[in-house]
């Protein structure tokens, strides 16, 4: 029998992955894919035979580079669940779309690498995770070379980020000597074994008590003290297991393992599908939007990708539904546009294509044709109250660059060309401070976006453009912009004031020292790195 709507929602699981470059976040989403029975063998989802970025060559610069400028969602079933990953693209492709990803999402895993510990990008999507208040799920991974010691990367993750850790489970030995995790509740040894080079199948585990008396022999003499000597060290000091600060995102679960061997991949889903929640309400201007309660079709968009298709200049729209089911074609109301939409040509991605849905539920994200109408943040809903979903935020961009045409006489083309590019959200727009249209200042979380900016301006709005990067890293929004009077805010020398597209007015900066300067000399001013839309 079908299921009901309900049974529909409760089944779902969407979890964003976040990690810096190289800690090993594809091999794990693989990994996931091979428990979850989506592919048969490692290596061919996102293998590095047909590049591992070879989810989407939607664009033609991607296709050029062989990089992908797109996130991607991943939809998986495991032990009756329906799960939604988002990836959320590192190395250069790192764009304002990878932290909206983030808004897409109910939690979030981090991989961390045992060797290197807590670095750069997770810091910043970390950041946005907890602005959120969502629940963080850690995994450590690449316990199979060797780590840092595993007290040591706890204390990292609480310094350096500020979040209480809890292991759930505890590594047994690391490198080469790595046999498996002990799980702190059950007092259970799982000891693995590779079945298969390079994790292609399904590693073998053997579990058996720690207070089995063959369970020093299973691991090893040695390897039995130092696990016993380390837990009761580590039952006296690590925080409880407290459920609730697990979900308001202050207390982060830790696992250990190595996706490349398999090792405690099949562990960290089995808790964490027990630790996760369905689908979460949502703010709107109407209060919360409970998927459990909420009959009605709701949504809102959180990413706009321009030119999937090349052949007609389309735009696709993808969602996160809120609440309610989707089906293919229905008509909704677009609250922003005020007015009635047809929700044509959804898709959603599954392992290494895109497909067509016919049903999608509250927890899924679905990409719809765009003919040019849709603006990140807008909400979709059947419900009669005509409720919005609380805006997603603006990012602040770390790269700045002037803009200037080659030909003064496209200025037209140029000003429809960028407007039309910052309002997909790829990049931001920004003219001095009582300045005009004449100088545009983008600004763009991940370089690659000033590329993409220059291609489809030439290639869609036959504009050719000069870039000159400005030395600015940091942009802050005055949060009390209404108090205070921007004419007279006393800055460093370096500090440039701007105006966003809204005229807003924000301050450039080209060091955290300067903006600790400039708030010394304003008294009363209010900074922010995140923008409202
Ligand atoms: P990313 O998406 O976070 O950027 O990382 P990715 O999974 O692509 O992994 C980066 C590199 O780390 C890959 O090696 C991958 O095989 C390796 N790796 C991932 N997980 C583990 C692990 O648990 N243990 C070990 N030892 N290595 C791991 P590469 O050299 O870039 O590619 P490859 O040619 O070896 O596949």
């Amino acid at each position: 029998m079908a299921n009901s709507i309900e049974q529909e929602i409760g089944r779902r699981r969407t979890f964003a992955i976040i990690s810096h470059p190289d800690a090993g976040k594809t091999t794990l989403t693989e990994k996931f894919l091979l428990y979850g029975g989506a592919i048969n063998t490692a290596g061919s989802v996102k293998g590095k035979a047909n590049s591992k970025h070879a989810v989407s060559d939607w664009m033609e610069i991607e296709k050029e580079r062989g990089i992908s400028v797109t996130s991607s969602v991943l939809q998986f079933e495991y032990e009756g669940k329906c799960i939604n990953i988002l990836d959320t693209p590192g190395h250069e492709d790192f764009s304002e779309d990878t932290y909206r990803t983030l808004m897409a999402a109910d939690c979030a895993v981090m991989v961390i690498d045992a060797s290197k510990g807590v670095e750069p990008q997770t810091i910043k999507l970390f950041k946005v995770c907890v602005m959120r208040h969502i629940p963080i799920f850690t995994f450590i991974n690449k316990m199979d070379r060797e780590a840092k010691d595993t007290f040591d990367l706890l204390d990292d993750i609480e310094k350096v980020l500020g979040i209480e850790t809890c292991p759930i489970n505890w590594p047994i030995g690391c490198g080469k000597e790595f046999k498996g995790v002990y799980e702190r509740a059950s007092r259970n040894i799982l000891r693995f074994e590779a079945v298969s080079t390079g994790g292609a199948k399904e590693a073998k585990e053997t579990i058996i008590s720690a207070d089995d008396d063959n369970a020093a022999d299973l691991i090893g003499e040695d390897f039995y003290d130092n696990l016993m000597e380390e837990i009761e060290l580590l039952d006296g000091a690590a925080a409880e297991l407290d459920m609730d600060k697990v979900h308001q995102g202050k207390l982060s679960p830790v696992f250990f393992g190595s996706a490349l061997t398999n090792f405690g991949v099949e562990p960290f889903l089995e808790h964490f599908l027990k630790m996760t929640t369905s689908p979460l309400p949502r703010k709107s201007d109407h209060g919360e939007i409970d998927p459990m309660t909420e009959k009605d079709f709701s949504a809102f968009v959180f990413k706009i990708q321009a030119n999937m298709n090349k052949a007609h200049r389309d735009r696709i729209a993808f969602m996160r539904i809120c609440s309610g089911e989707f089906e293919a074609g229905m008509s909704v109301y677009h609250v922003q546009g005020g007015k009635d939409v047809r929700l044509s040509q959804p898709q959603q991605m599954m392992a290494d294509e895109r497909k067509i849905v016919d049903k999608a539920y509250a927890g899924d994200i679905i990409g719809v044709f765009d003919p040019g109408v849709y603006s990140i943040g807008d909400t979709l809903t059947t419900a009669k109250d005509k409720f919005e979903f609380e805006g997603i935020p603006t990012f602040a961009p770390e790269h700045f660059a002037r803009v200037s045409l080659v030909d003064s006489m496209k200025r037209k083309q140029f000003v429809k060309g960028v407007t039309q590019i910052a309002q997909e959200g790829a990049i931001q727009m920004f003219q001095e401070y009582k300045g005009g249209m004449e100088e545009i200042i983008v600004g763009v979380v991940g370089v690659l976006q000033f590329d993409v900016l220059k291609f489809r301006l030439e290639n869609e709005y036959n504009v050719q453009i000069r870039l000159e990067n400005l030395p600015y890293e940091h942009i802050r929004w005055i949060e009390n912009k209404d108090e205070v009077n921007v004419d007279t805010i006393n800055g460093t020398s370096d500090m440039k004031k701007v105006v966003d597209m809204k005229g807003n007015p924000l301050l450039l900066f080209i060091n955290e020292w300067s903006i600790g300067m400039t708030l010394d000399r304003n008294d009363g001013l209010v900074l922010t790195e995140f923008g409202r839309n």
